[in-house]
């Protein structure tokens, strides 16, 4: 409170200002010289003159540990040594599967591939490895994780998520909290999170990013709050903005959202950063404000603490105004400034602004690409198996697709650049698909055939597809996210349908394996595949995994974090009411997605049995479940039990399921695990007609695998 005492309000103003390091930069935003550098003038006007506060973002590329080290090193010098107040600067990136901006930075696979786990603890470490690789970097602050729900499978950023279901994402999304803040967020090896997208993003109606989601109340408590929470129960020290509107109302300019229910009602006491240019936006394309000056009213007045501007001094001068004229008091601007002190606080930027790159040998280390490569191990998921898997390594194998030898491809959008797809930043020490198959058998061809929208010319497949014993086809698509990323069809692009048509004239049993940011729908090809294999985006640490699991050396355990649609209009999650399920025969078997959601084979067996509850604790408001799952295959492996419970009837359509716990043993040949749960009443609560938490007494259904018991509650 001192430090805010003796600030004028331009640096008041500055602290919540945020701007793009291509601001800082010699050359034009967007179009930097290169090598980037630092233009000191610019970094004298930004960081004294108007006295910033945060900088964020590459200049359009990854750098190298020394590269960040010099820049962060230069930009807290002015703003320790040269500005009046001598504050730190709060650095932001978007690290979003590991240091992905950080050249030689451990890349993990995508998020929705860490949700298919279901290993909260692999979330963890991952977390823990981009925190320590981040910090080495001189960054303090992670836009991630996200935290939004995926309920819009078309969205562009699905990949981003950890998939369709609320629970998986709230205890994951608490993991990575955790990985990324440790016990002491100050510490040298930990960054700070960024929940985002408060709120209600992942829903657009149109299917394309930042597009009105509809959303009532109710189902914004049930299906997209609780992430949130329990992301700010865990400490979680910052939140970033919906970029999009919920209802027609933009989330920057809703004080309902942004103060009464982020602050008053979630007791959240971090920083909360706009997302790129969003107040002005309020100008255009929401319309909710007539100019500039009113967007930044309207935002810093609805509770937004910082603006990522990212590009010009506009806000700052018209904020600046506005406390001037009196149309947004100190006290709101005092509320912001001070959480955003107390974050660098918090993070010990006062006592160490920068970090010595020499402080962490770890970095790029074979030791945390293992822990990539045993995350991709345990989430490529196995969609379908006619008994062709694993693949005897002395059969002649045809590989073949656009995925098959590229990196970029397993790597996905955030690697390097922000979409991901500019090979000259590939790491040229690390192995495409093809690459790690051939390490596994000498009887590997390659032929690409087609690009994701071209044919290549197909003359050279035919004597290699003729002789072949398994073609592997390595289809899906290009990396992306956000606007470039938005689709008009979730179906697999027509050239890969073509190619595919063409490869099953060869009558060779076909592996497909997808490499996507999202469910693409794939009917047409599977009942001509021997086995799908959905590896999500592994990245260039988990293509070993992939050929591992191809080859038996790992046996899977991945499952969906989503439902796998069949048909692209046809988009119903899993924990849909009864009513989606109503049949043109008017049965009610209408749900019948390609692959539900929690599937994913394994190359043994697992039989469940014994299902049990325990209600002797329930007036305690404890429910005990216990199931056997044997193990009656030949190979060892992980099985994750998902515990459903079913409200059978309840004063709101209840859905027909929902998830409500989950455990993920390894169990060896020939041995059963008692896998244990103890559920309280309020985990099966749902949000009642007055839009709070109830748990209603009636009958419930437990349901795991193809076992279910009742319970009454009084
Ligand atoms: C994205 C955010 C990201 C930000 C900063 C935005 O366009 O929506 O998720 O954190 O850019 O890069």
């Amino acid at each position: 409170m001192d430090l805010i005492n003796q600030m004028t309000v331009q640096e008041k103003v500055g602290q919540m200002t945020q701007l793009n390091i291509d601001v800082l930069s010699v050359g034009e935003v967007y179009n930097l010289k290169e090598p980037h550098e630092l233009d000191p003038q610019k970094l004298k006007k930004a960081l004294v003159e108007y006295g910033v506060g945060s900088v964020l973002n590459v200049g359009g590329h990854a750098y190298d540990l020394e590269h960040w080290r010099e820049i962060t090193v230069q930009i807290q010098k002015v703003a320790t040594e040269d500005s009046r107040l001598k504050i730190p600067v709060l650095y932001g990136i978007d690290a979003i599967h590991g240091a992905n901006y950080l050249l030689g930075g451990t890349l993990f696979p995508q998020p929705l591939a860490q949700a298919a786990t279901f290993n909260p603890e692999l979330v963890r470490q991952g977390a823990q490895i981009t925190a320590y690789e981040t910090r080495a970097s001189g960054i303090p602050w992670n836009f991630s994780p996200v935290l939004d729900v995926a309920r819009q499978p078309l969205w562009s950023r699905v990949f981003e998520t950890y998939g369709e279901d609320v629970y998986v994402t709230r205890t994951m999304g608490v993991a990575a909290v955790e990985g990324y803040q440790g016990e002491d967020p100050s510490s040298p090896h930990a960054i700070s999170a960024c929940m985002k997208h408060f709120l209600g993003y992942s829903i657009p109606f149109t299917g394309k990013d930042r597009t009105t989601c509809y959303i009532p109340e109710r189902q914004l408590r049930e299906c997209f709050l609780p992430s949130f929470k329990d992301a700010i129960e865990a400490g979680a020290l910052s939140v970033m903005i919906n970029s999009g509107d919920i209802n027609g109302i933009p989330v920057h300019a809703d004080k309902a959202i942004l103060t009464d229910l982020l602050r008053r009602e979630l007791g959240f006491d971090g920083v909360a950063v706009t997302d790129w240019e969003d107040i002005m936006k309020l100008e255009y394309p929401h319309k909710v404000a007539k100019d500039l000056k009113e967007a930044v009213k309207i935002a810093i007045n609805a509770g937004i603490d910082m603006s990522m501007v990212p590009n010009d001094y506009r806000f700052s001068d018209l904020l600046v105004e506005l406390v001037n004229e009196g149309e947004v008091s100190m006290d709101r601007i005092d509320e912001a400034v001070y959480r955003i002190l107390l974050m660098k606080k918090r993070l010990g930027l006062f006592e160490n602004p920068t970090t010595f790159s020499s402080d962490y040998s770890l970095v790029s280390s074979d030791s945390f690409s293992r822990v990539s490569n045993a995350v991709a191990e345990e989430s490529i998921t196995l969609l379908k198996n006619t008994g062709i898997l694993p693949l005897n390594p002395s059969l002649k194998v045809l590989v073949t697709g656009p995925t098959a030898n590229s990196l970029t491809a397993v790597n996905g959008a955030w690697s390097r650049t922000w979409q991901g797809v500019d090979e000259i930043w590939d790491d040229s020490t690390k192995h495409t698909i093809l690459d790690e198959l051939k390490l596994q058998s000498d009887n590997i061809t390659f032929v690409q055939g087609c690009d994701f929208d071209s044919l290549h010319n197909l003359g050279a497949i035919k004597n290699l597809a003729k002789p072949a014993d398994v073609i592997v086809a390595c289809f899906g698509e290009q990396p992306s996210t956000e606007k470039p990323g938005d689709i008009h069809s979730l179906d697999i692009s027509e050239t890969q349908i073509e190619y595919f048509k063409y490869l099953k004239s060869f009558n060779v049993p076909i592996v497909l394996a997808l490499i996507e940011n999202r469910p693409r729908v794939v009917r047409e090809l599977e009942p001509y595949c021997d086995a799908i294999v959905l590896a999500y985006q592994p990245s260039e640490n988990g293509t070993k995994a992939f050929a591992d699991i191809l080859y038996g050396k790992v046996n899977p355990s991945g499952k969906l974090p989503l439902t796998y649609p069949r048909y692209t209009n046809t988009l119903v999650p899993y924990d849909h009411n009864h009513t989606d399920k109503l049949h043109t025969d008017f049965s009610y078997n209408a749900f019948n997605p390609q692959w539900e959601f929690g599937h994913g084979l394994s190359y043994t067996n697992f039989t469940y049995s014994n299902l049990s509850v325990d209600t002797t604790q329930l007036a305690a408001g404890k429910i005990g479940i216990s199931i056997d799952v044997s193990n009656t295959g030949d190979y060892k492996g992980k099985e994750t039990v998902l515990v459903y419970v079913t409200d059978e009837v309840a004063s709101i359509a209840p859905p027909v399921k929902r998830l409500r716990a989950f455990d993920k043993r390894l169990i060896e040949v020939g041995k059963t695990e008692t896998y244990q749960f103890e559920i309280d009443l309020d985990d099966i609560a749902f949000v009642g007609l007055d839009n709070t938490w109830q748990t209603e007494s009636g009958t419930y259904t437990i349901h795991i695998g193809n076992e279910r018991v009742s319970f009454n509650l009084n």
